[in-house]
């Protein structure tokens, strides 16, 4: 698939290095240094371009930008035609990354999904990009779990394919609505992570009868 990332950062760039190797054609857009941009692209294999080049390019448009700045990158994806799979992988964080800017009554992938009626949005936050860069992405010997949340059954397929493809384990939570309780459980991770002492090898594992699932 063509996969344009908008956010060329540590979550652009970790989600390039897995898709490359996979068979995925990549472009990486928005950054405020082109130049540094183009240099990141070069080395990972990835086109660089525009947000606007990045979603006419893509069949999957994967969304790694800081919260504070997501509706900005959006606008700049110009008059999309038709609609395309928009893979969110932000976290709505406060810029200190104290606690969620919002939540519970609403969603990131839901806010997102307002900002461009052309997305069929579907929320899945990987691992954190520190593992996206090591060597491994197993946490001991096993995968973190990732929640997929969207209002599009085979968008959420897709998006479940590409999460594999990173090294983390796809968990179908269904719908959109649902990220509103994915997304704090994110917000956890990075408190454990970065206050609690747990570090950034750490994921989140769903126990369940497989028999139980409808
Ligand atoms: N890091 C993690 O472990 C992790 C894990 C899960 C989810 N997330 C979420 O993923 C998203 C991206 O996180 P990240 O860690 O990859 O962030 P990051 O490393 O700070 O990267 C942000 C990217 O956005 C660009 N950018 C920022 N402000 C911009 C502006 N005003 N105009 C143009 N480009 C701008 C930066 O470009 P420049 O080249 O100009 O700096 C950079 O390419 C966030 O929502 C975060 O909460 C992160």
């Amino acid at each position: 698939m063509k996969i344009g990332i908008i956010g060329a950062g540590n979550i652009g760039t970790g989600l390039a290095k897995h898709l490359i190797p996979n068979g995925h054609a990549v472009m990486l857009s928005f950054s405020l240094d082109m130049d540094k941009l183009r240099a990141s692209a070069a080395g990972l294999g990835a086109s660089a371009g525009t947000v606007a080049e990045a979603v006419q390019f893509a069949d999957v448009v994967a969304l790694a930008t800081p919260w504070a700045v997501t509706a900005d990158a959006l606008s700049q994806a110009g008059g999309v035609q038709g609609k395309k799979i928009v893979w969110d992988c932000t976290n709505a964080l406060k810029p200190d990354l104290t606690g969620l800017a919002i939540g519970t009554s609403t969603s990131g992938a839901e806010e997102i999904a307002k900002l461009a009626p052309w997305a069929i949005v579907v929320k899945a936050i990987p691992p954190f990009a520190q593992m996206l860069h090591s060597p491994s992405m197993l946490i001991g010997e096993h995968r973190a779990d990732v929640f997929i949340c969207g209002d599009d059954a085979n968008a959420r397929v897709t998006v479940a394919r590409l999460i594999d493809e990173i090294g983390a384990q796809p968990v179908d939570a269904g719908p959109l609505v649902l990220a509103r309780y994915a997304e704090p459980a994110a917000m956890l991770l990075v408190q454990l992570a970065y206050q609690q002492g747990f570090g950034t090898r750490i994921g989140l594992s769903l126990l369940h009868e497989p028999t139980q699932r409808a």
